[in-house]
């Protein structure tokens, strides 16, 4: 753990109940780590080999960004497809996880990618698969970090440390999931979003039975903000959310 990463527990009051048996280690036993290996994944013209748990028991882990989410594939085959919306751009991403989507970011051209996560075991294995997949120079000149970011916490000072006015992009997958922390979330991002009409808080949206496309659009209409939906489905979209002119 860094010198001022705070150990963290995620809140997962609210998740959906999953009955499956466990992986073989005990979920609430938290001096447990989670079992890891490698593998590689294709996304676009672009092969990432990640660190972490090729679990098909996301639910059970201990640190849910210690496994790749849907959310997250999604988000990296539209980054791909749509590079523009990157290229050029300031970057934060929320509950980052694994590091995709950050890592697909700088590979298309966004000029600084900071991926945050709260968890300190996802934050560790993180840094590994961006030292495995970033060029070293790109590391050391900080076009691509990691650092803690706990939702609701130290938003202004995040945002006054890392940028002038704000990041031109906040993007996340899979982190609209759990009622508790719908309303974190959107101060977040909000807060750490430009005041530029373009700038835009991207989420890839899966539902995994606590928070509905519908309750991601009332929180749109709360924050005072404009949405496109970009998939016609309940349960995947890619939301591109805006400040409301
Ligand atoms: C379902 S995982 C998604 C991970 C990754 N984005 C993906 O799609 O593969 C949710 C991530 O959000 C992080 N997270 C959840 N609540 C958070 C909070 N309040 N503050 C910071 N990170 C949080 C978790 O640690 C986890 O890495």
């Amino acid at each position: 753990m860094e010198e001022e990463e705070q150990q963290w527990i995620e809140d997962r009051s609210d998740e959906e109940e999953d009955n499956e048996q466990p992986l073989g280690f005990d979920l609430f036993n938290t001096d447990k780590k989670d079992p890891v290996d490698e593998f590689k994944i294709e996304i676009g013209d672009e092969t990432i080999t990640l660190h972490g748990v090729r679990s098909r028991y996301p639910h059970l882990l201990q640190s849910t960004g210690m496994t790749l989410w849907e959310g997250s594939k999604n988000l990296c085959n539209y980054i791909c497809e749509n590079p523009s919306v990157v290229y050029g751009k300031t970057i934060v991403e929320l509950g980052a996880g694994m590091g995709l989507c950050g890592m697909i970011a700088h590979k298309k051209g966004a000029t600084k990618v900071i991926l945050t996560d709260g968890d300190t075991d996802t934050l560790r294995n993180m840094r590994s698969n961006i030292s495995s997949n970033v060029d070293e120079k790109a590391i050391a000149k900080e076009d691509v970090i990691c650092k803690q970011l706990l939702w609701g916490k130290n938003i202004e000072s995040f945002r006054s440390k890392w940028t002038d006015d704000g990041f031109d992009i906040v993007m996340g997958g899979d982190i609209a999931y759990a009622q508790s922390s719908l309303q974190i979330l959107f101060e977040t991002a909000t807060g750490l979003l430009s005041n530029a009409s373009t700038a835009c808080f991207i989420l890839s949206f899966c539902f995994r039975g606590g928070v509905s496309v519908g309750d991601i659009e009332e929180a749109c209409q709360k924050f005072n903000l404009d949405f496109e939906k970009i998939g016609e489905g309940e349960k995947e979209a890619i939301y591109l959310i805006r400040r409301r002119l």
